[in-house]
């Protein structure tokens, strides 16, 4: 049985899809079965695995709605992941949930005949805590919260707390949280830095490393069709993303050295933390230990050599690659 992680975060443009696309696509390089479902009605996820959402026929709103069977939407997508597709029709699908006995329920009860199928799905949430945001934590065994690092976000982190509890209460028991993912990362800035580590203690929530580095090669993947791993396979963020993707996978219980993710990868940790497994590390119902300073500082440097590598060659230009998606 597949397990099931929702990157949720109601606040919008924290690299949530992003996330999903390169961990999807790094898991795949693992050689895991992967699914990705978008869950989002501004179909970002589907559009920057080159999909039209203005052309496909059907999408995820028909599954959810109990029209179509997921094995039925379900696509192949370039990169290996498969897709459960979103078109805006999901924006109308939230309004009709909302009168259904068990709305919660439906995406899991919608997965349970793939779940097999796999061995992850990914769960796209939108940037609300409505409905589909419900769904996709109810269908998930863990959730990680992607977080830029600024002032305020902390605030959305408690908000997006709350509902998890109540969803751990009310629709889904299992659900873990495995922790915050640092994205748009800026390891110059000191406020970068205590941003994370304010939220950390004021949350005991584990704070994944490495954090992923802010670069433009990040902004140039959706265009393509492809994620980050095939339009800049050695870039810092790829190397970052399978990283991650590593310990991930070892939920699986399967030795993920096999894998085609040969180069540089920084090994991930959790900052703060004392393991280094792809268990999520919950005490109580959340989180790991305080983020210890020295930490931070690490992560800190680590993400601005991140960033410089990123930044070859120029900024902002089109970055050539040759046939194996491979910087030249
Ligand atoms: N590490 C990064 N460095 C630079 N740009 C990034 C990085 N990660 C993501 N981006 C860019 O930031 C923008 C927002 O990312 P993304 O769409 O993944 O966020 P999101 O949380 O899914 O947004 P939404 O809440 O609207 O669904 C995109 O243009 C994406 O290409
Ligand atoms: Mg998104």
């Amino acid at each position: 049985m597949a397990h099931v992680l929702a990157i949720a975060n109601q606040k919008g443009g924290v690299a949530k899809t992003t996330s999903v696309s390169s961990l999807g696509a790094a898991l795949s390089e693992l050689g895991r079965r992967v699914l990705l479902v978008d869950l989002d009605p501004q179909a970002c996820l589907t559009f920057s695995l080159g999909l039209d959402p203005d052309t496909l026929e059907l999408s995820v709103h028909d599954v959810l709605l109990g029209r179509l069977s997921a094995g039925i939407v379900i696509t192949k997508t370039s990169d290996g992941m498969d897709l459960l597709p979103a078109t805006i029709e999901l924006a109308g699908c939230e309004a009709v949930l909302l009168s259904r006995t068990g709305r919660e329920h439906a995406l899991r009860l919608a997965l349970a005949e793939v779940i097999d199928t796999y061995d992850f799905v990914l769960i796209d949430c939108p940037p609300s805590l409505g409905v589909l945001t419900i769904n996709g934590l109810t269908a998930a065994d863990e959730v990680i919260v992607p977080l830029q690092c600024e002032t305020l976000s902390h605030r959305g982190v408690g908000q997006l707390l709350d509902t998890v509890h109540d969803v751990q209460r009310l629709t889904n028991p299992r659900l873990g949280v495995r922790g915050v993912l640092p994205t748009l990362f800026d390891g110059r800035m000191a406020h970068c830095r205590a941003v994370l580590s304010d939220v950390s203690a004021r949350y005991d929530i584990a704070v994944l490393a490495p954090p992923i580095a802010r670069s433009v090669r990040f902004a140039e993947a959706p265009g393509t069709g492809r994620s980050i791993l095939s339009t800049a396979r050695r870039s810092k963020g790829a190397e970052a993303y399978r990283a991650h993707a590593r310990v991930i996978a070892e939920v699986r219980g399967e030795a993920a050295a096999h894998a085609g993710s040969a180069g540089v990868g920084v090994e991930p940790t959790r900052i703060g933390s004392a393991t280094t497994t792809g268990r999520s590390v919950v005490t109580g119902p959340l989180g790991a230990g305080p983020l210890g300073e020295a930490a931070i500082e690490e992560a800190g440097r680590e993400a601005a050599t991140l960033e410089a590598v990123a930044r070859e060659p120029a900024r902002g230009e089109p970055v050539p690659v040759g046939a194996d998606g491979a910087r030249v």
